[in-house]
């Protein structure tokens, strides 16, 4: 009998068409391209058109992964997806994407980990498949940022950092006799690490609308006006934090495993400021060519951000079969996750 453990069978990755660069948001903000290319590698994103939703982001990357795979929606028996900008406040977009692809009536979960979601999402699946209850799960981040922040002034410290995107990747069950581990080459998801600090939730948040204590409604018509949906963020905090707690999930996840920073063949890091994934790169002594960003063009597109960055890796030639893999996350929450894949 096989072990029970978790295959990425493939992974693809859509963003709209629309690209907005600095210099376009230039027009809108006093802003730089200069001051945003040396304060976070991006050169530009992309901007979903009014009539896409997150979940229809979300749908064209998983068809795209189902295609690539040669799956349809019928061989799925779990549904994993993250997201922070979902269509509705509830239900989450699992299980509109669950009905947009045809799916039969599997589980649809939405994971609430913002820019870790992916990462968490890898391990919720991968830990749902070694149950031996489901044999085919997709997993999906998607976000629509742009109808969530302000393109001003006001809101220039955040928009100029996020972008539209989705990823999906299927993981199915091995068929292996041994499962995955640091030190056979079994393809597979070997360990996944979750954490937070939920003492960071002050510093990057949507707080409105919301439950929060006194308040009466879950939003008023004057919050409304004041646009109290926006995101909150105390970036200099965030990224203090995210440093530290990225560069600790890689070193919990490698002792754990036994191996050494050196032994990775490619980490494939959340995109949020390439200073931040510089600074962690060099704290674990690693070459340059051993981390992937994709941040220059696509900004960041937080729980899709992992997926993009293993489709273009991929397709660029740079992860092939066999890599041992780590990717490292970090969000609002604080929440950070990592998972070590044999490719
Ligand atoms: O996935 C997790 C999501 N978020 C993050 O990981 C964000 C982490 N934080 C960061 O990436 C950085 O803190 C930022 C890129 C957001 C900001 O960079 P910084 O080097 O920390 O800049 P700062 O906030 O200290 O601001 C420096 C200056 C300020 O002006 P003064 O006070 O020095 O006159 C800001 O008002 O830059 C100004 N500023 C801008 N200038 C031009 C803030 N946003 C902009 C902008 N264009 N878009």
């Amino acid at each position: 009998m096989s072990a029970l453990y978790s295959v990425v069978s493939g992974v693809s990755f859509y963003v709209p068409e629309k690209i907005v660069t600095n210099e376009d948001l230039t027009r809108v903000m006093d802003t730089t391209d200069t001051w945003i290319q040396e304060r976070t590698g991006i050169r530009e994103r992309r901007i979903a058109d009014v009539n896409t939703s997150t979940s229809d982001l979300g749908t064209l990357a998983a068809r795209k992964v189902l295609e690539k795979c040669g799956k349809t929606p019928r061989d799925l028996d779990l549904l994993v997806a993250a997201t922070l900008s979902p269509d509705y406040y509830f239900p989450g977009i699992g299980v509109q994407m669950q009905n947009a692809l045809g799916a039969s009536c599997i589980p649809a979960l939405d994971v609430r980990g913002q820019c870790s979601g992916f990462a968490w999402s890898i391990a919720t699946a991968d830990a749902l498949l070694r149950t031996g209850n489901y044999r085919c799960a997709l997993v999906v981040g998607a976000e629509i940022h742009s109808r969530v922040i302000e393109f001003s002034n006001r809101g220039r410290n955040v928009s100029v950092l996020f972008g539209d995107g989705a990823g999906a990747m299927l993981l199915e069950r091995g068929k292996e006799n041994e499962p995955p581990t640091s030190h056979n080459k079994v393809r597979g998801v070997i360990d996944s690490l979750m954490g937070c600090d939920g003492s960071g939730a002050e510093f990057l948040a949507v707080k409105r609308p919301g439950t929060a204590r006194g308040f009466k409604e879950f939003i008023s018509p004057e919050e409304a006006e004041k646009k109290a949906y926006l995101p909150y963020m105390e970036g200099q905090q965030v990224f203090r934090h995210a440093v530290t707690r990225m560069l600790e999930a890689a070193q919990t996840i490698l002792k754990r495993n036994g191996l050494k920073a050196q032994d990775i063949d490619l980490v494939i890091p959340h995109q949020a400021n390439i200073r931040i994934n510089e600074t962690v790169r060099e704290k674990l002594e690693l070459a340059p060519e051993k981390v992937f960003n994709t941040i220059e063009r696509y900004g960041n597109t937080t729980a899709a951000t992992l997926p993009i960055g293993m489709t273009e890796a991929e397709e660029r030639g740079i992860l092939k079969p066999g890599a041992l893999v780590l990717t490292l996350a970090f969000g609002s929450g604080f929440t950070w996750g990592a998972n070590l894949i044999r490719w």
